[in-house]
């Protein structure tokens, strides 16, 4: 009994912690969404940027309603000074780089990650993923073709070149959010994943969206 009481406080624990920060990244790609729309390239992308700001504030809505309730600790996790650093990388990125970071890196890989826990979740939390994880596909699909459009814009030795770069930027990327030095292994691990499989699950998709680009 007593065992069953520690396993439940340690998962409250972990998953308040994921949703804290599934939260505060929500938060952080509103506003980097809402600070591109200006210097976007066209219509299209102006408009995909303004949808996704307001779908992005109404997860943070959802999550923060939802957190209350399951009475998570609300604290952020990641420190405002790491928030401000990624703030001026995504910031200093010209187009291309923009929706290579935050599109397959924050969203995608980033959503996969959350949809790991969806099944081992309780019910409460796994319905206020659902509509949440519904909208990061649109995201990552607009940020899909908004990169294939931008590639094949590009003079065929510039789109090869940036191609070839596209891995590396990815590593860079999730390399600089793992400084940040947040368990989030062990919160996974806590709420029941297993760090291999998580692991495989995104280099798989990784590969999945560098097909798509290639292609
Ligand atoms: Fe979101
Ligand atoms: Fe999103």
């Amino acid at each position: 009994m007593q065992i069953q009481a520690g396993e439940d406080a340690r998962y409250h624990r972990a998953m308040g912690n994921l949703l804290v920060l599934y939260t505060q990244v929500d938060q952080f790609i509103m506003e980097a969404c809402a600070a591109r729309i200006a210097s976007a390239p066209d219509e299209k992308a102006r408009l995909g940027l303004a949808k996704q700001v307001g779908d992005e504030c109404r997860h943070v809505t959802i999550q923060k309603r939802w957190m209350q309730q399951f009475g998570v600790d609300a604290t952020p996790v990641i420190s405002a000074q790491a928030l401000e650093q990624l703030k001026q990388h995504f910031a200093g990125l010209d187009w291309t780089d923009f929706l290579t970071d935050l599109y397959l890196v924050i969203e995608a890989l980033g959503s996969q990650a959350v949809e790991e826990v969806v099944p081992l979740a309780d019910p409460g939390t796994r319905e206020s993923l659902r509509i949440p994880l519904q909208d990061e596909l649109d995201h990552v699909a607009f940020g899909l073709s908004q990169l294939r459009e931008a590639l094949a814009a590009m003079p065929a030795a510039e789109r090869e070149a940036r191609l070839q770069a596209i891995p590396g930027r990815i590593q860079n990327l999730v390399d600089r959010l793992g400084d940040i030095g947040l368990p989030v292994f062990d919160w996974f691990a806590d709420v029941g994943s297993n760090r291999e499989a998580l692991v495989s699950v995104l280099y798989q998709r990784r590969d999945e969206l560098l097909d798509k680009l290639a292609a």
